[in-house]
């Protein structure tokens, strides 16, 4: 039997990827007789259960479509050159908070998408183990597991870990990391290959030309399938080539003397307008993301936080891709006592996991924060420690001004619903009803002094009641632990003490 605090009827999670999107959902009857009942969406004729991140609309913004839609809705247009007034995006970050959504505050909850991951995986019942010459099963993630999730998607790679515990809830090891390593670098890594082939005049002016766009989208597609073909250094058959479509703009640039050099060094071949290249010289398209991912790995497996670790998880769309599963495989085989585990379905995992977070966001007992979270404050002027470019006089004593007060330091455990910062200070008398406070943060190991080297996350916002501002302090509080955080503030006047409306406002 499963648990659940939450009282909808249904959860629905949406995942909005850079380069792919889709949405699963669960009922709570359904839930709490079987967590794993989750229903995937299908989108109109398509067997994948994704649909790539696209968005179309006219000028006017009258009529927009998505995913498959804006794709063929697009081709259409081209086809009859209708699409210049046309806006067709590709590949964005959704950057989608609370506030933004128009969706009831209490309705909606952000999930991380490598928790969603581990989530998921620490309730399916069988894991294919996937390793050469071992099609092994595992058993539930028990109690005192840890592990460790590799979610590799288009535009990120996002990793977290976690231990499972007596209660069956997950506890993180380290903070969240990663970088932008993911899957859209091999594309790039592709355009650079047919580059050096066709020359970097040819391959802009299909970027940027609209008059060539539907030779990029074939271009696109085309990249999209045949890079989910290659394979690494030690499954690479000899003599294994690939075959690649070209779109029309390209099949003039084989007329070039670029072209026909690069034909005579033997490495390709153009058969029928079909250009064949050898998996080895598309598997550089790899390097940049996979040397990346490799490295950062390396660098968390020797945590001490991570000793003894128990298993990899692969999650996301990249995690598919055979070179990046024998890189994996290769880095582990150092840690011979780490299982890696691949679900069968990776991509979704994510959002199946999401599903489950959402009928039960408690799963989560602690996570460790990614950031350094503070807010700017002066302090009395130390002129060892403090620039003279940030002193200021005020009321007769010198002080240094943007010092970032730290709330929550990066790495340091954080629980939902349960850290809080507080802050006391007086209300500026200028800014009278509607006070702010500028909220900071920093992925420095050791947070800067400063607030001129961290980033602006937010605002803090509230009101304080007309009066005497002078006799009057505020108490403002934040909490650290969830995927958002939450602000309260207390009012303390001349006439006793009052909460006030208060909520953060995201840059
Ligand atoms: N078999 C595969 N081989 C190589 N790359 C793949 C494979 N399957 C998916 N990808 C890549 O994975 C990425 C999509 O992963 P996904 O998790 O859906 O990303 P996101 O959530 O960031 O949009 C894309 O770059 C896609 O090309
Ligand atoms: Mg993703």
């Amino acid at each position: 039997m499963s648990e659940t605090s939450i009282n909808e009827i249904i959860i629905v999670a949406i995942d909005f990827g850079t380069t792919f999107s889709g949405y699963a959902y669960s009922y709570r009857e359904e839930y709490l007789r079987d967590p794993l009942q989750i229903y995937s969406n299908r989108w109109d004729g398509q067997i994948l259960p994704q649909a790539p991140t696209v968005l179309l609309f006219n000028s006017e913004k009258t009529e927009s479509y998505f995913g498959f839609e804006a794709e063929e809705k697009y081709d259409g247009l081209i086809k009859r050159k209708e699409h210049k007034d046309w806006r067709y995006f590709r590949r964005f970050k959704m950057d989608l908070n609370r506030e933004k959504a128009e969706i009831k505050e209490d309705k909606l909850s952000l999930a991380y998408e490598p928790e969603a991951a581990a989530i998921y995986c620490k309730h399916i019942r069988l894991a294919k183990l996937r390793e050469p010459g071992k099609d092994a099963t595992i058993q539930p993630f028990p109690p005192g597991l840890k592990f460790l999730v590799l979610d590799l998607g288009g535009g990120t790679v996002d990793i977290s870990a976690h231990e499972v515990q007596e209660d069956g809830t997950l506890k993180a090891l380290t903070e969240p990391s990663g970088g932008k390593w993911g899957g859209t670098l091999v594309d790039d890594g592709f355009l650079e290959i047919f580059e050096g082939l066709f020359g970097a005049d040819i391959m802009t002016g299909l970027k940027r030309d609209i008059e060539q766009a539907e030779s990029k989208r074939e271009l696109d597609a085309e990249i999209e399938m045949k890079k989910r073909t290659i394979v690494g250094k030690s499954n690479a058959k000899a003599n294994n080539v690939i075959s690649i479509k070209l779109p029309f703009a390209l099949r003039e640039g084989t007329k070039s003397a670029q072209f026909e050099s690069a034909l005579e060094s033997g490495t390709y071949e153009l058969i029928q307008g079909k250009l064949l290249i050898d998996n080895s010289i598309l598997l550089s398209a790899f390097e940049n993301s996979v040397s990346k991912i490799v490295e950062h790995f390396n660098i968390l497996l020797g945590k001490t936080e991570l000793e003894r670790l128990d298993a990899v998880v692969m999650a996301g769309g990249f995690s598919d891709s055979k070179v990046v599963q024998e890189a994996i495989k290769d880095v582990l085989k150092n840690y011979p006592k780490v299982d890696l585990i691949i679900p069968e379905n990776s991509a979704s995992a994510i959002v199946h996991g999401a599903v489950l977070y959402g009928f039960n966001p408690s799963v989560i007992s602690t996570r460790k924060s990614k950031y350094s979270y503070g807010i700017s404050t002066s302090a009395p002027f130390v002129e060892e420690l403090h620039p003279l470019s940030h002193g200021v006089q005020r009321d007769g004593s010198n002080k240094c001004e943007d010092i970032f007060k730290v709330f929550v330091k990066k790495g340091e455990e954080v629980i939902p619903g349960q850290t809080t910062a507080t802050h006391t200070f007086n209300p500026s008398p200028l800014t009278r009803e509607n006070q702010t406070i500028e909220v900071y943060k920093s992925e420095e190991d050791v947070p800067p002094m400063l607030v001129t080297e961290c980033q602006k996350v937010g605002l803090v916002c509230f009101t304080v009641p007309n009066g005497d501002f002078d006799a009057t302090t505020v108490k403002v509080e934040m909490k650290f632990g969830g995927t958002q955080m939450t602000v309260s503030a207390v009012v303390n006047g001349p006439n006793g003490s009052k909460s006030v409306k208060a909520f953060f406002d995201w840059l």
